[in-house]
C-alpha cells in the first residue's frame, strides 16, 4: 500500500478542499475527523475517513501505522475568535494540546513532515500593512495565542527532532470549490462572505456592517480575501516541498491586496444582480481596520500561482455553494 498523508480535520471547510486537491493530484490521503463541525459528505470517496479525536495518541498511532503515514496536514481545531475569549482553556486544549500530541506521535514514529494551519491572528494589531512573515507576533486573543504556541512547538521540535514543517498563516479564507464538491457548510458561520450570501438568499437576517468609521477609504474594514481552492493548492505545494526534503518555512497565505466590507457587498450584488439586505452597526470589538498579507514569500518559496484570485470568483463560488445547500431554519445572525 502507498504512503498516505494524514489530514486531520478533513471533513471541515478548508480540510475538505485540501482533500479534493490532493485527490485531484493523485496523492493518497487518510483523514481523522470527529465530525463536530465537519461533514462526511465533504470527504472525497477515495479518502478513508476515521471518525475520532486527534487528541487520542493511541488512535493517531494506529492510523499512522496502518496507513503508512509519511506526512501530516493539521487542520482540526477551533476557530471562533470571540468563543476563544470566553473559553480559552478549550482553545488551548483543542488547538495547542492536541497539536502537541500529534507532534509527539510524529516524532515517535519517525514522521518528519508537517503542514500546519496557522492564522494571521498571530500578528494581532498590525502596525503597518502589508504584514510580512517577519512582522512581530502579538496575538490579541486566545485563538491567535493557541496557534502561535503551536508554531513555537513546531520550531523547537524541528530543531530538536528534525520534524520539518510548513506553517501557513491564513488571511481571510472564502469561496468554495468551483466544481461544487465542497464548501463552507457550518450554518452558524460568522465570516463576512458566508453571512452575506445567507442574507442575500433570505436565510438569515440582514447583514450587520460592523463599523463604518474606520480610517479606511470607505470607512469599513479591509481584509485580504483568499479563495479556498488557491489555499488548497498552496497546501499541496507545501507537502511536495517537504517530501523533496525542503526546509521548514513560515508563509503568509493571501494575495497581498485588500478589499473593504462595502467592496465585498458591491461585488456580491454585481455577481447576483440582487441587493444584499444590510444595516449599519457598531464596530465589532477586536476588529483591526486593515489586514493585508505581504504575500511574496509563498510565491517565491513554493512557486504558488493563484488561479482564482479575484473577488468576483470568490463571491460567485461562495454564492453558488450557498444556493446548493438545503435552506435550514433562519438563525440569529
Ligand atoms: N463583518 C461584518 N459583518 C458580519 C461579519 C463580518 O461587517 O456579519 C466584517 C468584520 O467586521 C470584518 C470583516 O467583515 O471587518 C471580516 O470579518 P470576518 O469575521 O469574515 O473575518 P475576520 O477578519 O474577523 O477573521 C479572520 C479569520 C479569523 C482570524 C482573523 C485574523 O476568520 O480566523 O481573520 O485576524 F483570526
Amino acid at each position: 500500500s502507498p504512503s498516505r498523508v494524514l489530514v486531520t480535520g478533513g471533513a471541515g471547510y478548508i480540510g475538505s478542499h485540501v482533500l479534493h486537491a490532493l485527490t485531484d493530484a493523485g496523492i493518497p490521503a487518510v483523514t481523522i475527523d470527529n465530525l463536530s463541525t465537519g461533514r462526511r459528505a465533504a470527504v472525497p470517496a477515495a479518502v478513508p475517513l476515521i471518525e475520532g479525536d486527534v487528541g487520542s495518541a493511541s488512535l493517531l498511532e494506529q492510523v499512522m501505522r496502518e496507513h503508512r503515514v509519511d506526512a501530516v496536514m493539521h487542520f482540526a481545531g477551533s476557530i471562533v475568535v470571540p468563543e476563544s475569549v470566553e473559553r480559552p482553556l478549550a482553545y488551548y486544549r483543542n488547538n495547542t494540546v492536541n497539536s502537541l500530541t500529534l507532534m509527539d506521535c510524529c516524532v515517535r514514529l519517525g514522521i518528519d513532515r508537517m503542514v500546519f494551519s496557522s492564522t494571521a491572528a498571530v500578528y494581532g494589531d498590525a502596525e503597518r500593512v502589508p504584514i510580512d512573515e517577519d512582522s512581530p507576533t502579538r496575538p490579541i486573543n486566545p485563538y491567535g495565542t493557541s496557534k502561535l504556541m503551536t508554531e513555537q512547538m513546531l520550531r523547537d521540535a524541528g530543531a530538536a527532532h528534525g520534524l520539518r514543517s510548513v506553517i501557513l498563516r491564513y488571511f481571510n479564507v472564502a469561496g468554495a470549490d468551483p466544481a461544487g464538491r465542497t464548501g463552507q457548510a457550518t450554518p452558524a458561520a460568522t465570516h463576512l462572505i458566508k453571512v452575506a450570501c445567507q442574507a442575500l438568499l433570505g436565510r438569515r437576517p440582514p447583514l450587520a456592517i460592523f463599523g463604518t468609521d474606520y480610517p479606511t477609504p470607505d470607512g469599513t474594514c479591509i481584509r485580504d480575501y483568499i479563495h479556498v481552492s488557491d489555499l488548497a493548492d498552496a497546501h499541496v505545494l507545501a507537502l511536495l516541498h517537504l517530501r523533496r526534503g525542503g526546509e521548514s518555512l513560515v508563509l503568509n497565505c493571501g494575495y497581498g491586496r485588500g478589499a473593504s466590507v462595502r467592496e465585498v457587498l458591491r461585488t456580491l450584488e454585481a455577481v447576483s444582480g440582487e441587493q444584499v439586505p444590510a444595516r449599519l452597526a457598531e464596530r465589532r470589538p477586536g476588529d483591526p481596520p486593515q489586514l493585508v498579507a505581504g504575500a511574496d514569500r509563498i510565491r517565491q518559496r513554493l512557486g504558488w500561482v493563484p488561479r482564482h484570485d479575484t473577488l468576483e470568483e470568490i463571491v460567485r463560488s461562495a454564492l453558488a455553494w450557498e444556493r446548493s445547500l438545503e435552506p435550514g431554519p433562519q438563525r440569529a445572525g
